[in-house]
């Protein structure tokens, strides 16, 4: 197809997007059966950092005087974390297209806020801010739908409970929760006992505002766009590795000097784009604006293993972050056996991990995977009810999927019964990909939860898919 007819399809779509946006809002669920499809050929963009752009707002909104942020995702989870500081005080304003502008309050200046935090379905705004406020002399209320309720928070509140914050939690320390925060807090010494981002950030957010040292000790390295920013910001913080352990030390009553910030493409959201083209015969994508940051790349190592043509191009730094396009070209997959110490690097992209398994060569056997039970949904339950339902053929285990592959051939489909995806946005968008090799195309109960992190998606891939 010729470039400008191309563009204009992609204009279509892009404003089709626009309209489902507003839909996202109506109360019904909104299913669509994704239909096989002809090779993925051309150029897309991916967009900003989940991440990453969650921690530019808050930071954003702890630094005097003016952050500018470009290439910000405009996800409804992101959207949730803006209006959270703005209802602490900062000053939070969309100014084009991934264009915002954050001025910030000061550490330690966060305003009560007046009515309880919604978060949507947004883990990473509840705990991130969680430690935020911990911190802080502020009442807090946080709310969130229905999956975001049935999600852990214990891993948060012990060590901010250590630090001095109070919480009353639903059963299973669950949302909705309240939040009184300690103003002295204490500084800690916290020894992760799960690999998570999140709970790390939460601590070392806690800490900006506490007098003291507060160090978090990660047997396993999660990813570190927090320390990353946090630097970046001006705060004191090191990190040493001592037996094998990073060592994260940061320095309380800090003060954050406002920032220009970049936020690189969403690895994450670009899973999704690289599954595709190297499952669909025929395709050649060029996915632009990857964040590549060594925490996060796992997927591409593993996807390289199982024969995947992935190859880097105008690799360069992007916000502090290493960020490269990936040209990717149809594959021959075979299947592996996945290195789970490899989990946390790509801990989000396991759902599409096994669309690509399905359609792999042999068998692919994953491990050490039991933190998706606690995602968005049960990231191993959904998935292997989803990929059976395609006519995939999965086994289920306690911490893990093994999945045999068709060895290339289409998957039947689902045309009849449609994916459960339980509001989780990954689940909504691999079984889109599956949907893309199928003979009759995936039918998925709910397309809405996709805005939380990748609004674009549907448009960008109905722009390609022909
Ligand atoms: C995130 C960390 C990960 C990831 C989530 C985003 C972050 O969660 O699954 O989507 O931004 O810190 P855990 O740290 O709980 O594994």
């Amino acid at each position: 197809m010729r470039q400008s007819q191309r563009g204009a399809r992609l204009a279509i779509a892009r404003a089709r997007c626009q309209s489902a946006r507003v839909d996202n809002s109506a109360a019904l669920p909104r299913p669509r059966r994704f239909l096989p499809s002809g090779p993925l050929r051309g150029t897309i963009r991916v967009p900003g950092d989940k991440s990453i752009s969650h921690r530019s707002i808050m930071l954003g909104a702890l630094a005097v005087g003016e952050t500018r942020v470009s290439g910000l995702l405009e996800g409804e989870d992101v959207l949730a974390t803006a209006a959270a500081m703005r209802a602490m005080g900062a000053s939070v304003e969309r100014l084009g297209e991934g264009e915002w502008s954050v001025h910030g309050v000061g550490v330690g200046a966060l305003l009560q806020p007046q009515a309880p935090l919604e978060m949507g379905n947004s883990g990473t705004s509840t705990r991130l801010l969680m430690g935020l406020i911990a911190s802080h002399a502020i009442t807090a209320r946080f709310t969130g739908d229905a999956s975001l309720s049935g999600r852990p928070m214990g891993r948060v509140i012990e060590p901010l409970s250590q630090m001095g914050a109070a919480f009353e939690a639903s059963e299973g320390g669950r949302l909705p929760l309240t939040l009184r925060g300690a103003w002295p807090a204490v500084p800690i010494t916290y020894r992760l006992p799960v690999a998570s981002a999140q709970v790390k950030s939460a601590i070392l957010l806690a800490g900006l505002n506490t007098a003291g040292i507060t160090t978090v000790i990660e047997p396993v390295p999660t990813r570190d766009h927090s320390e990353r920013m946090l630097r970046g910001f001006g705060a004191d913080l090191s990190v040493e590795i001592v037996d094998g352990e990073r060592v994260i030390r940061i320095a309380g009553e800090a003060e954050l000097k406002p920032q220009t910030i970049e936020v690189p493409g969403d690895p994450s959201s670009a899973a999704f784009f690289i599954v595709a083209a190297l499952v669909v015969p025929g395709s050649e994508l060029l996915i632009q604006n990857v964040g590549l940051n060594p925490t996060r790349a796992g997927i591409v190592t593993v996807l390289r293993q199982m024969g995947g043509s992935i190859d880097e191009l105008n690799q360069r730094e992007v916000g502090g972050e290493p960020v490269a396009d990936l040209l990717v070209k149809h594959s021959a997959l075979t299947g592996i056996e996945v290195d789970p110490a490899l989990a946390p690097s790509m801990i989000d992209e396991f759902p599409v991990l096994f669309v690509a398994a399905a359609l792999a060569q042999g068998t692919t056997v994953t491990t050490g995977l039991d933190e998706l039970r606690v995602k968005e949904s049960d990231r191993l339950s959904a998935m292997a009810a989803a990929l059976t339902g395609a006519g995939g053929r999965v086994t289920e285990q306690a911490d893990g999927l093994t999945i045999e592959g068709t060895g290339g051939e289409l998957l039947r489909g689902s045309a009849n019964t449609a994916t459960q995806t339980h509001l989780d946005h990954r689940i909504a968008m691999s079984m889109a990909v599956a949907g893309l090799a199928s003979r009759d195309g995936v039918e998925v109960d709910d397309t809405r939860p996709i805005a939380t992190s990748f609004p674009m998606f549907e448009a960008l891939l109905d722009g390609l898919a022909s």
